[in-house]
């Protein structure tokens, strides 16, 4: 059948760009020219998007009945000009001092949550060491090479001291602190039985839940409501009463609670009008962690999200935080197998090595494995973990390289191994005159001991950025997720070392300081 016989499907890559993955617009825009596969979940997005059916979709593709617009890919290939990036030069905002007392609130009082707050209370008694956190350990150097000026993160910028930091959160289960991180098993018995005073204070409030969301578990500890709205009333009430019972003078939250189902933004999404019309009437696209990054942000309280939900990143979410000028970030923390794959896929990248193939697995026996055994609250961690590799190697200008390499990422649940995740990478690559090599990476970690810093860290810096007027999505701390957020119109920073530049120029700037390019020419003038 000739090309002429069929329908042309002129595609408009502005709505496509829209509606799918960050950054995955020149993955699909080269899938419409035909010059690439698609995996199926991936190609199923597209189809929605599109309006077709899968079948039809895929008939069209491999007849390469797709037409772009030239004049719109040329836009997507440059986006910057709608993105006004931040200049150097741009005004320094005031930064105001952390004077009092400032909570942390977790929803999700588990493995992650626990970790966290025994951490930090064995560090306040001289017991351990803030191994892993940025904020505490971090240098960040100042001028040329040869000034010697090096200054821990803390005394760069005007962060809030540990002691200063009151732990709370919300869980379904009504254990204390000391006892969730008891049946977390994560932190050595002994170690936490010199905190079992501190910890066993911090009670988690009733939660906002709903088991259609998080399908493995279940507990008693719940608020009722007659609908959504007042489910969020219900938490801005439990915030403003949790600063007033411990006197503090602010707040950040951080959603540390199980990965909710795979969810696509919809018409309650699409703008804050819209959003609480849909909590008044109990929308049942609107999810849990969703009415918590809501309550937060109402009550001018910074939100980072942990994991991978659609708790902020849509129209409505982004209009609220800018209305209050309310810093926000997520999602996903970069832990284990991720963190991993963004320091070797720049590698490979930065030496032109080739990838035939990436295929992840692990074994995880917590909570967190039990609620990814769910395929809906997998889904959602696989379409966060499976972005980072397409975004940093650039499939479509290195086509030589990485043109439809095969990425695999598979998490059994495996209760025998509690928190102690094992994950394997098996790495196909290859070199000159294409050679095929093979990389294996076993790595035994602990999955809430790689995550408990980042939270830490997300917690201060939410804050210094609140104190510096600094609302909206907060870029710079892409270099904790798997799945950053970005405006619209800009794709994730993946490669850990950008992201690591990016938060320290961050830094620097908030410190009036000059930014480092690592150009170095005035060594040799
Ligand atoms: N540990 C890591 O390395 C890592 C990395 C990336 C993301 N994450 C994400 O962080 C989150 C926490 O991980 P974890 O290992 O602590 O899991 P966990 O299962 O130990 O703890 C999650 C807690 O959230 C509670 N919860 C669920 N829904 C809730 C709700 N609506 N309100 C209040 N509480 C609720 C659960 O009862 C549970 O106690 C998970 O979503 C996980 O996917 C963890």
């Amino acid at each position: 059948m000739s090309q002429q016989s069929h329908d042309t499907y002129a595609v408009n890559l502005r709505r496509l760009e829209k509606h799918v993955k960050p950054g995955y617009h020149h993955l699909y825009l080269s899938l419409i020219k035909g010059e690439r596969d698609l995996k199926l979940a991936d190609a199923a997005q597209v189809a929605e998007v599109l309006g077709l059916s899968l079948d039809r979709f895929h008939d069209a593709v491999t007849q390469k009945l797709f037409r772009a617009d030239s004049r719109q890919t040329d836009l997507l290939r440059s986006p910057a000009h709608k993105v006004k990036e931040a200049q150097p030069k741009r005004m320094r905002p005031t930064i105001a001092p952390p004077e009092g007392k400032m909570g942390v609130l977790l929803p999700g009082m588990g493995a992650v949550a626990t970790t966290v707050i025994g951490g930090v209370e064995l560090i306040k008694k001289g017991l351990s060491q803030p191994i892993g956190s940025l904020s505490q350990l971090g240098h960040v150097r100042l001028g040329k090479r040869t000034d010697a000026r090096n200054p821990l993160v803390q005394d760069l910028v005007p962060l809030a001291g540990l002691d200063q930091l009151v732990f709370g959160g919300w869980d379904i289960y009504d254990s204390n602190a000391y006892e969730a991180a008891r049946h977390a098993a994560v932190i050595d018995s002994s170690l936490l039985s010199q905190v079992q005073n501190e910890m066993s204070t911090v009670q988690p409030m009733s939660a906002v839940f709903e088991n259609r969301f998080v399908t493995r578990i279940d507990g008693q500890n719940k608020k009722t409501a007659a609908n959504k709205m007042q489910y969020a009333e219900a938490l801005m009430q439990d915030i403003a009463d949790f600063k007033q019972s411990n006197n503090l003078s602010r707040a950040v939250m951080i959603w540390c609670g199980s990965t909710e189902i795979y969810q696509r933004a919809t018409g309650s999404h699409e703008n804050l009008a819209a959003f609480e019309k849909g909590l008044l009437q109990s929308d049942p696209e609107i999810s849990p962690s969703q009415i918590y990054a809501y309550a937060a942000l109402k009550s001018g309280v910074p939100f980072a999200n942990g994991a991978p939900n659609l708790t902020l990143d849509f129209p409505a979410m982004l209009e609220l935080a800018k209305k209050m000028n309310v810093p926000i970030c997520g999602k996903d923390y970069k832990t284990g197998q991720t963190f991993m794959k963004t320091l070797l896929a720049p590698g490979l990248k930065s030496r032109l090595l080739g990838l035939h193939g990436w295929f992840s697995t692990n074994i995880l026996g917590n909570r967190d494995g039990q609620v990814l055994d769910d395929p809906d609250s997998f889904k959602t961690k696989e379409v966060s973990k499976l972005g980072a590799l397409e975004v940093i190697l650039q499939p479509e200008e290195y086509p030589v390289l990485y043109k439809n390499f095969d990425h695999m990422v598979r998490i059994n649940y495996y209760p025998p191994r509690g928190d102690a995740k094992e994950g394997w990478d098996n790495i196909d690559i290859f070199g000159w005159l294409g050679a095929p090599m093979q990389i294996k990476v076993n790595f035994l970690c602990r999955d809430s001991i790689l995550a408990a810093p980042l939270v830490l860290d997300l917690a201060l810096f939410l804050d210094l950025a609140q104190r510096a007027g600094m609302g909206g999505i907060q870029e710079w701390l892409s270099f904790y997720f798997k799945s950053p957020m970005v405006v619209e119109d800009l794709y994730p920073e993946h490669d850990i070392f950008i992201q690591l530049m990016k938060l320290k120029n961050t830094l620097r700037w908030l410190a009036g300081e000059e930014l480092i390019t690592h150009l170095g020419r005035e060594y040799y003038d």
